[in-house]
């Protein structure tokens, strides 16, 4: 029998998520949305495909909780996204208040699952999700760092003309426009970009990868990403279920860590069963600590907010 993974929102990013955990044949999905019917929909056109596509993983589309009980891991992407124009800060009173509801039902059938939060604006709603289920912290994680860390690496792929698996990133920080690339740690084939790229040219890209999420917002007009996202939550998700000891940027709740106490913010976390098993901390430079707390700074805001939002 397969682990089960409950996805909770089955819009873009949520039924993308189902699709791909399923075709992996990570686990059985669960699929909750409010909308009538709509996730028992996209839930059956899933598995409709699971024929052709090859798998046996078996995903249930439901507008209730019962199905999820006794989930490995919970993926919250319920909310509202971004349109042109809006921050993903502009989210915060409409998606707190969904995570805050979502998240309570969904831990109540599911003490032991890892919650994967992808809903925005991301570092403040894994302050939401962690106080709503009661866990502990290191079983309420969000999902930012590996998706940013995958545009930066695939814009370092098209500048040096390589493969994108030969890449590897690390973005940290708050999910927003103060996130933190670190060229340092960003390889090709273990070589630092720092090595093959012209400082002008890194620090190009790395204005690209902050304002990565702002790009597609900008050509898609109607909503933000999805196929990228919900590569990076399922990812997230196959460390966890598989115990995999993978080290992954996440959003994870920091007690002195860097230097930061009772804040979420994202930074290289070891991923297994036991969700953020430890967090790795790497010596930055005195700029990069500078552009972290900047960052850090931010989130603190909209954490402030949520307080005044009474979360
Ligand atoms: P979407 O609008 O396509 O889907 C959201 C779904 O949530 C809808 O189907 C809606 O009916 C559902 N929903 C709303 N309230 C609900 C409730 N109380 N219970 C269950 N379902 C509920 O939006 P999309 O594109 O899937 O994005 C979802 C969220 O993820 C947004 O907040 C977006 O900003 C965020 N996001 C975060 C990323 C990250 O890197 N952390 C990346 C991409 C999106
Ligand atoms: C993104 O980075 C909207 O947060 C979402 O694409």
């Amino acid at each position: 029998m397969l682990q089960k993974v409950t996805v909770i929102g089955a819009g873009n990013v949520g039924a993308t998520c189902a699709q791909r955990a399923a075709e992996k044949e990570l686990a059985d999905v669960v699929l909750v949305d409010v909308v009538p019917d709509m996730p028992l929909g996209k839930a059956l056109d899933l598995c409709e495909a699971a024929p052709v596509e090859k798998h046996d993983a078996r995903i249930t589309g439901a507008n209730d909780y019962g199905p999820s009980k006794d989930s490995d891991v919970i993926i919250v992407t319920a909310g509202i996204a971004r349109k042109p124009g809006m921050s993903r800060d502009d989210l915060i009173k409409t998606n707190a208040g969904i995570v805050n509801t979502v998240v309570k039902e969904a831990a109540k059938l599911s003490p032991q699952a890892v919650i994967i939060v992808v809903s925005n604006p991301l570092d403040a709603m894994c302050h939401v999700a962690l106080k709503a289920s009661g866990f502990p912290s290191q079983r309420v994680i969000g999902m930012a760092g590996v998706l940013d860390s995958a545009r930066f690496r695939f814009f370092i792929a098209e500048a040096l003309n390589v493969s994108v698996e030969n890449t590897h990133a690390f973005v940290l920080g708050g999910h927003g426009d103060t996130m933190v690339p670190l060229p340092r740690f960003s390889t090709v084939a273990g070589i630092p970009i720092t090595e093959l790229l012209p400082p002008d040219q890194i620090q190009a890209l790395c204005q690209r990868t902050a304002q990565g999420g702002a790009e597609i917002v900008g050509l898609l007009k109607t909503g933000s990403a999805y196929y990228a996202p919900a590569s990076s939550a399922v990812e997230m998700a196959e460390a966890i279920l598989k115990d995999k000891k993978k080290i992954l940027p996440c959003a994870v709740y920091l007690s002195g860590q860097y230097g930061y106490q009772d804040l979420y913010i994202g930074v290289p976390v070891k991923l297994g069963k036991g969700g953020a098993e430890e967090v790795i901390q790497i010596k930055l430079t005195a700029a990069e600590k500078t552009a972290l707390d900047k960052s850090a700074d931010a989130v603190r805001g909209l954490v402030k907010v949520l307080g005044d939002l009474g979360f």
